[in-house]
């Protein structure tokens, strides 16, 4: 079991800073972390980074809408990721942003080496042009009319009507989603990478075991043919590094996006003694680099990054691991039917080692898309987890604590535990291969074992009976060896739980390599507390229910919403639209927790004669009784919105950041009732 020690790097793609983390994320995140906690728990020097990819237009499109420098929206995104992320167990060693100086850097040297060995080219394209905006617009800024079937609303590439696609300038009616404007054509000078010139490498590298067998193949399809170049540059107005010597271009996001990795590791390596960049990242390096990413982006992972990478002089990756795509009880994540879950949402209803051990319950190496459904992973769960693995130890712990404490020997048992034991090398070779529902499989195994040894022996029959006190001792001790075996082999899935068997067996960390040992006679364990509770159906039923809500929310413009809320105020309306909106005075008559509403309260508002019922979205700062009977201020006039819950005939106003700091307006000196405000 001596194996020498690694030197392994990690990365997991580099989340979009436009947008909440959601189910479909955490696949990568919690399957990428459980492999480098078992490289750690192995003894290898493994790091994890990470970082915001915080380019491109979309993100600064997201912080205009919010009123904002895209540089605050990154900020605030990262600030939540890390919060998200840490909850869910996943344990960067480093998450930085790839808006950093590092990156800067790393870029625009890589950029030099490549366009000085002449694998950079120039060429003008024309392409669409926001008059207004005075921007290029890519093809999904673009809506208009599909030339085939007529379709209205649709975007530049393809129709979802008819499925046709197509290239913008054939779009009938075509128009700037961004403004509106109708878009001109426009030159522009771009710089390509030559992939081309690193055809014959891609061949090469794409079939020495850095990529799975089917992403070679569907590869291939391309390496054998004619590759294209690779467009990377964008004209300013643009998010992201403006290209060295050539103001006004500036790097295409996809190119500073990976070179993010290492400068997220460089930056982390300022702080590290033991970390060397180059040590990592110079061509030749005996280090282990591995990108854990969706099949999403398999081109930028599995052509352009080697490329540039052996193009500028560095090493390329050892492998690439792709994973395929989330669906929730068989169908795309969808917001309407509640499972376009983000990793907040279900934090606030259930415990995030659930969804670990599901996910790792259904992981392969291989690209598959893998199904959320909601009803196993409880059933899976509670029968797993708590049903089996927890189990052991409650029903072995009792009699251990009356019995003074102490472990008795497991030697009666010697060859159970042996196959317990030698399962570590089985089940290691498992997690290393990232075969983890696999690796689950064989430790259930065990867990089924150990359990049908406990009911066999019936240690609670026996200790009825007098004179029996060795013989439960021996049972219990037995069970609890093989539950802290299992709890080394679960270790990188349930760090959490985990922490607490140790706690409880009174042990220090375990790693792999605990797994050749016992406890042994005379070890002292302490009080054993429940390691995990079932999974509830309603509060699954709860987090689908949110999730809804939160769609409703979400197409709501809210006056008070989130730490935005004092942002600057960007555009300017004119009176005639101040004076349409109908402020009222209401009393707040009725106040009503809302049946299955997480952030909803039902409010019955009187507007001096008139009553309004509006769902507001205030519970995380007001309980009903705190409500009852105050005034406020409601938009009188807004359109009345079909909510799940019912008719929402109205908005009360409020302010603050959120969350408990959320004031609704009141008030005074003599308003009245359905008095309007001016
Ligand atoms: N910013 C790029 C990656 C740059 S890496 C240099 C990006 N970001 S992303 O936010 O869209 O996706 C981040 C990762 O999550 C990607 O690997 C993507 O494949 C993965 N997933 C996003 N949605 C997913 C599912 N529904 N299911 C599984 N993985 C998903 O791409
Ligand atoms: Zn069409």
């Amino acid at each position: 079991m001596t194996q020498k020690s690694r030197n392994i790097l990690v990365t997991s793609a580099l989340p979009y800073a436009n947008g909440p983390l959601h189910m479909g994320h955490l696949v990568e995140y919690i399957q990428t972390d459980i492999w480098v906690r078992f490289q750690k728990l192995r003894g290898h020097r493994c790091t994890y980074v990470c970082a915001d990819d915080a380019h491109g237009t979309a993100i600064s499109l997201h912080a205009e809408k919010m009123g904002i420098s895209p540089e605050q929206s990154v900020a605030l995104i990262n600030a939540e990721r890390k919060r998200d992320f840490g909850e869910f167990l996943v344990e960067f060693d480093n998450y930085y942003s790839t808006h950093s100086e590092e990156n800067r850097q790393l870029s625009e040297s890589i950029y030099i080496a490549l366009r000085d060995k002449g694998h950079i080219a120039r060429r003008t394209i024309r392409q669409a042009f926001d008059p207004e905006k005075q921007m290029f617009l890519a093809d999904r800024y673009i809506k208009g009319d599909c030339p085939r079937c007529g379709a209205s609303g649709q975007y530049g590439d393809n129709c979802e009507a008819c499925g046709a696609t197509y290239s913008p300038t054939e779009l009938k009616n075509a128009v700037s989603a961004l403004s509106g404007a109708t878009p001109v054509e426009k030159d522009s000078e771009h710089f390509f990478f030559k992939l081309t010139d690193f055809q014959s490498f891609l061949q090469q590298w794409t079939r020495s075991g850095a990529v799975q067998e089917e992403i070679a193949n569907k590869l291939a399809e391309w390496l054998d043919g004619e590759l294209q170049d690779w467009d990377i540059s964008r004209d300013a107005p643009y998010f992201g590094f403006e290209i060295p010597g050539e103001p006004g271009k500036y790097f295409y996001v996809w190119l500073d996006a990976p070179i993010g990795y290492m400068a997220s590791f460089k930056n982390l390596c300022e702080r590290r003694d033991d970390l060397n960049f180059d040590d990592y990242w110079k061509a030749g390096s005996e280090a282990e680099v591995y990108h854990f990413i969706g099949k999403d982006i398999v081109n930028f992972h599995c052509l352009f990054w080697p490329a540039m990478l052996q193009g500028a002089g560095y090493r390329t990756p050892t492998q690439v691991c792709a994973h395929g795509f989330l669906t929730v009880n068989n169908e795309k994540m969808s917001k309407s039917r509640g499972t376009f879950i983000t990793a907040r949402t279900y934090l606030d209803h259930l415990n995030p080692e659930y969804l670990r051990y599901y996910f790792a319950s259904k992981l392969n190496n291989r690209i598959d898309d893998l199904d959320l459904n909601l009803e196993d992973f409880s059933q899976k769960v509670n029968s797993d987890l708590v049903g089996k693995v927890v189990n052991i130890a409650s029903r072995c712990a009792g009699f251990i604590k009356k019995a003074g404490g102490q472990l008795a020997s497991s030697d009666s048992e010697a060859e159970l535990c042996a196959e317990f034991m030698a399962a570590a090398d089985r089940i290691a070779d498992h997690y290393e291969q990232r075969e983890y529902a696999r690796a689950i499989r064989e430790i259930m195994a065990l867990a089924d074992k150990a359990n049908a040894y406990i009911a066999d022996k019936e240690p609670w029959a026996l200790a009825k009976q007098e004179g029996t006190e060795q013989q439960v001792a021996d049972i219990c001790s037995v069970g609890i060896n093989l539950f802290r075996l299992l709890m080394i082999y679960l270790k990188p899935v349930l760090p959490a739980l985990v922490a607490n068997a140790e706690q409880f067996l009174n042990v220090e960390p375990l790693r792999w390599s605990d797994a050749t040992e016992l406890l042994t006679a005379g070890h002292s364990i302490n009080k054993f507390k429940p390691l995990l509770t079932r999974v509830e159906s309603d509060k699954v039923a709860a987090m689908v229910e949110a999730s809804k809500e939160l769609l409703a929310e979400q197409s709501t413009p809210k006056v008070a919403d989130t730490e935005l809320s004092r942002d600057p105020i960007t555009e300017e309306i004119e009176y005639p639209d101040f004076a349409r909106v109908d402020l009222r005075v209401a009393r707040i008559a009725k106040a009503q927790h809302v049946e299955g509403a997480d952030k909803l309260l039902q409010l019955t508002l009187d507007l001096g004669g008139e009553t309004r019922n509006v769902f507001a979205g205030i519970k995380s700062a007001y309980s009903p009784e705190q409500l009852e009977g105050k005034l406020t201020v409601m938009v009188a006039n807004l359109k009345p919105r079909k909510m799940k819950f019912g008719l929402s005939e109205g908005m009360v106003l409020a302010a603050g950041p959120g969350g408990k700091e959320l004031w609704i307006l009141e008030p005074h000196e003599g308003a009245q009732p359905g008095m309007r405000i001016c």
